[in-house]
Parts: C-alpha cells; sequence; structure tokens
C-alpha cells in the first residue's frame, strides 16, 4: 500500500480494512483524506488477494463530514476545479463490496460516505445526519438522493432541512444499515460479514454489485432485461461450471476467479 497520513490500511485475510484517521478533526473529510481515502480504494481494488472492504473510523466519530476549516472561504469555482466532491464518484466506482463500520457521528459528508458504501454495520452508538443546512448549504455528495432513495421524501426532508440526527435503531428501522450491534462488535461484525462476502465468487461478486445498484438507476423493465444479460454471461465463467459441479458433488466450491 502507499504511504498515507490521514488513513491507516490493515489486511485481514482477504479484506481491505481503512481507518480514516484524523481524530482532531472528528475524521473531517479533508481533500488529502478524500485522495489518500480514494487511492487506498482503488488499490486494494486492483488486488487479486483482496475480496472486499472495510472503511471504519473510531468509536466516537465515524465522519463529522467534509472540512469546514478546508471550505469556509472556498468559492464556487475552487469547490468545482478542486475535484472534491468527484472523488465519490471514484469511490462509487469500486468494483469490489464496501462496508462501512460506523460508531459515532457519521454527519454531512461522513453520513454520505457510508451510504455510497455497499453495506452499513453500526454500533449502537452511531448517529447520522445532514446537518449542512446549519451552515447555510446543502448536502453536496449523495445526502439528498440516496437518502430519500433509502428512507423516502418525508423522513429525508426532515434530516436535510432541519437537521433531524438518526439512531442507529431509528437508521435500521428505516432500512439504512445492515445490523447494530454493541459499540465493542461493530468492527468484527462488519470484518466477519467482509470476510464471508470475500469468500464467495469473485466474478459473480463484482456483477452482483453492479446489478443491485442498476435497480436503483433505471426503471424495473430495464433492470430486469440488465440482470437477465448478466446472468446469461455468468455462464462463461469457470466459477458457474465449479460452483453447479461442487453442488452436485456435495462438496465445498473452489472458486477461481475466471
Ligand atoms: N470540519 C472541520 N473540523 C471539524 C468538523 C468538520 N466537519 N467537525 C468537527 N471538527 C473539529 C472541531 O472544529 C473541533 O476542533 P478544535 O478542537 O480544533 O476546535 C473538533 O473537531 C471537535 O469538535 P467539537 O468541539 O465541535 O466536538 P463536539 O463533541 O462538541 O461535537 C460534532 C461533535 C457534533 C461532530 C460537531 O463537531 C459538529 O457538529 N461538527 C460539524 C458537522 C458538520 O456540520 N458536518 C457537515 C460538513 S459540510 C459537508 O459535509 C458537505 C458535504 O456534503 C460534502
Amino acid at each position: 500500500m502507499g504511504e498515507y497520513t490521514t488513513i491507516l490500511t490493515e489486511t485481514h485475510g482477504k479484506v481491505g480494512l481503512i481507518r480514516l484517521n484524523r481524530p482532531r478533526a472528528y475524521n473531517a473529510l479533508n481533500s488529502t483524506l478524500m485522495r489518500e481515502l480514494t487511492a487506498a480504494l482503488a488499490e486494494y481494488d486492483a488486488d487479486p488477494n483482496i475480496g472486499a472492504i472495510v472503511i471504519t473510523g473510531n468509536e466516537k466519530v465515524f465522519a463529522a463530514g467534509a472540512d469546514i476549516k478546508e471550505m469556509s472561504e472556498a468559492t464556487p469555482v475552487d469547490m468545482l476545479t478542486s475535484g472534491y466532491i468527484d472523488l465519490f464518484d471514484r469511490i462509487r466506482a469500486v468494483r469490489k463490496p464496501i462496508i462501512a463500520a460506523v460508531s459515532g457521528w457519521a454527519l454531512g459528508g461522513g453520513f454520505e460516505l457510508a451510504m455510497t458504501c455497499d453495506m452499513i454495520v453500526a454500533s449502537e452508538t452511531a448517529k447520522f445526519g445532514q446537518p449542512e443546512i446549519n451552515l447555510g448549504i446543502i448536502p453536496g455528495a449523495g445526502g439528498t438522493q440516496r437518502l430519500t432513495r433509502t428512507v423516502g421524501k418525508y423522513i429525508a426532508m426532515e434530516v436535510v432541512l432541519n437537521d433531524r440526527k438518526l439512531t442507529a435503531e431509528e437508521a435500521a428501522r428505516f432500512g439504512l444499515v445492515n445490523r447494530v450491534v454493541p459499540v465493542e462488535r461493530y468492527l468484527d461484525e462488519a470484518l466477519e460479514l467482509a470476510q464471508q462476502i470475500a469468500e464467495r465468487a469473485p466474478i459473480a461478486l463484482q456483477i452482483a454489485k453492479e446489478a443491485v445498484n442498476k435497480a436503483l438507476e433505471t426503471s424495473l423493465t430495464e433492470g430486469l432485461a440488465y440482470e437477465r444479460r448478466v446472468f446469461y454471461l455468468l455462464f462463461a465463467t469457470e466459477d458457474q461450471k465449479e460452483g453447479m459441479k461442487a453442488f452436485l458433488e456435495k462438496r465445498p466450491p473452489q472458486w477461481s476467479g475466471k
């Protein structure tokens, strides 16, 4: 892995773990952190020994959003030319599954980062919010879009227009998180989930992620047609032959990723 100053990286078996690490600034996502995060994700995405990725913060904070100090004097042109928000699209483009392990605050861009991931494991202390309205702005990295698609218009309006914070339990009820676990367990739980996923057939995994994401972007007819095409495509893989043969021979499959 590259040399990073605002994140820490560790490998756990087939799982790449990225810890956001600016604790004194509540892991505010400054441009260095976002550049390093996207570089580390690209490294893990390209590494054939990695099957899934976990992004986490610390027990107290996942991330408190974009760095307000860095942005406070910015012009629209600065925001546009910095490419800061575009970095969220690079996270979205990662082909391997990404799990956010969230404890404490996930605010603004921090919440948006968690929602850009594919699954969210939350500790009981997790709190989610889009407080941008207090700064005279709105969410800029998907907060009005991904949140609304998940929780619906009415809750999203309250979160975005009136800084309503969601507890972990509410987030689970609204379908925003996969599970809520005690704070001592949230990272292990996310790593175990990632490890299970990382053991699965790599090509099918990548196609499955793409297909689920497609559901948010197309009509049902187009989505079903897309699913059918990639379903047929998987019959060209060695892993499909191996998976079905192993089932019939009552043994675990050996995936080759081909
Ligand atoms: N940017 C920069 N610094 C931040 C920060 C942020 N988003 N959030 C917290 N910090 C810093 C504080 O300035 C403070 O630093 P100092 O000790 O140097 O003063 C330190 O982290 C601790 O913060 P607090 O003293 O405020 O701690 P607290 O426990 O009282 O409150 C908090 C914690 C609720 C997270 C509070 O800090 C807070 O509300 N932070 C701002 C959250 C926010 O508005 N996020 C949206 C940012 S805009 C955005 O994200 C746009 C987008 O869509 C991409």
